[in-house]
């Protein structure tokens, strides 16, 4: 039996955007199926942060449903963790709100999220000025204590603290201070410093992964998609011969991330011993990555055939986060007096 009673509550949200890549599963979805079995898990597809970003309803629909596809198939298990779509628990917003309402404007303007679209001159709507508070009522109605996020979420975490202190100062403690849990620290040290100094996923063109870089791997690209990415992963022109530098190689850099210590080591030792061409090590990590996606993509092949299943997934776990989120929401009415007991 799974005893959740002792463990600590763990909250996180991921924005359903486009299609997912290595970099996006090495540096931050795996994490969850990782910790899923010592938390007691809460994990939410950011519906309604997306909205601020995507005014189309086929996409943000298509969206959320993969996401939600893809988290199964990587391998996060409904039985231990409760995933639903932050939009079936309305809740959140009634808390946005009455957080809105302690929250003084000069904390949101020093949002990082905000500050970067006014500097780039993008209007910036209500809904990504107010991102951090939507935020801070996802993590404190469901009661946190860790938040798994990427480094770029530190800030908007920092800012939930805050803002849980504050209604606590006025109104009598309510919430926790929950505690990020940032990438690299979930990851420990080595594998975090995989790929660029950063400790960034690199691309095919050794910067780092990015959608908008367009040198991604995805994690649902084609078998052949996939021969011709590897094969045109950029190398210096180092011949079979030569001795090769497996810390800036970027062929090295993928092959780290899905190859058996084992393997590894063989392929550095053959890269400083230089008695491997480019070609060949590109051979070999296509033969690892095949390995390493195609049971991700079986598994993700299974539950396109059965979205209904997929959607039974989410409304489960919906309803167990919104009696979760009915009882926080007693006591909030309470305090604030909108309640008439
Ligand atoms: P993209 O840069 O492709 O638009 P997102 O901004 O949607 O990716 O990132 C979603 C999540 O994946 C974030 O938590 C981010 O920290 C993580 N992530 C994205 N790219 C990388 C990368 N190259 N290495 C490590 N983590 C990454
Ligand atoms: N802001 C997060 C991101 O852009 C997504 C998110 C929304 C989130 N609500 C959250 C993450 C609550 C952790 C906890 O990636």
């Amino acid at each position: 039996m799974n005893d959740v009673s002792k463990k600590l509550r763990l909250v996180s949200g991921v924005k359903p955007t486009g299609n997912v890549h290595l970099g996006n599963y090495f540096g931050a979805m795996r994490q969850f199926v990782r910790l899923q079995d010592s938390y007691d898990c809460r994990i939410f597809i950011a519906d309604l942060h997306a909205l601020n970003q995507i005014h189309n309803p086929a996409e943000l629909r298509n969206n959320t449903l993969e996401i939600a596809k893809t988290y199964l198939a990587i391998g996060l298990d409904p039985s231990k963790v409760t995933l639903f779509k932050q939009s079936d628990v309305p809740l959140v917003c009634e808390l946005c709100w009455i957080f809105n309402s302690i929250t003084s404007m000069s904390l949101l303007e020093r949002a990082h999220a905000y500050k970067d679209s006014q500097a780039k001159n993008v209007p910036v709507n209500m809904g990504l000025f107010d991102y951090p508070v939507l935020m801070a009522a996802d993590i404190l109605i469901y009661g946190a204590d860790v938040v798994p996020v990427g480094r770029d979420q530190k800030q908007h975490l920092e800012m939930t603290v805050d803002i849980g202190q504050k209604f606590n100062h006025v109104y009598g403690e309510v919430f926790k201070q929950p505690k990020a849990l940032i990438g690299g620290e979930v990851r420990g040290v080595d594998e975090s410093e995989i790929g660029t100094e950063t400790g960034a996923v690199v691309g095919l063109d050794g910067r780092k992964m990015s959608k908008s870089y367009n040198n991604v791997i995805g994690l649902f690209d084609s078998m052949e998609v996939l021969q011709k990415k590897v094969m045109s992963i950029k190398t210096d022109s180092r011949g079979a011969n030569e001795a090769k530098d497996p810390e800036t190689d970027t062929v090295y850099a993928f092959y780290s991330l899905v190859a058996s210590p084992e393997n590894l080591s063989k392929l550095k030792e053959r890269y400083l011993a230089g008695n491997i061409s480019y070609k060949e090590s590109k051979e070999l990590l296509l033969e690892e990555l095949k390995g390493f996606l195609a049971p991700i993509q079986a598994k993700k092949a299974e539950l396109d055939a059965n979205p209904e299943y997929v959607k039974r997934v989410l409304a489960e776990g919906a309803e167990k986060a919104e009696i979760e989120a009915k009882e926080m929401m007693q006591v909030v009415r309470e305090k604030v007096g909108l309640a008439l007991c």
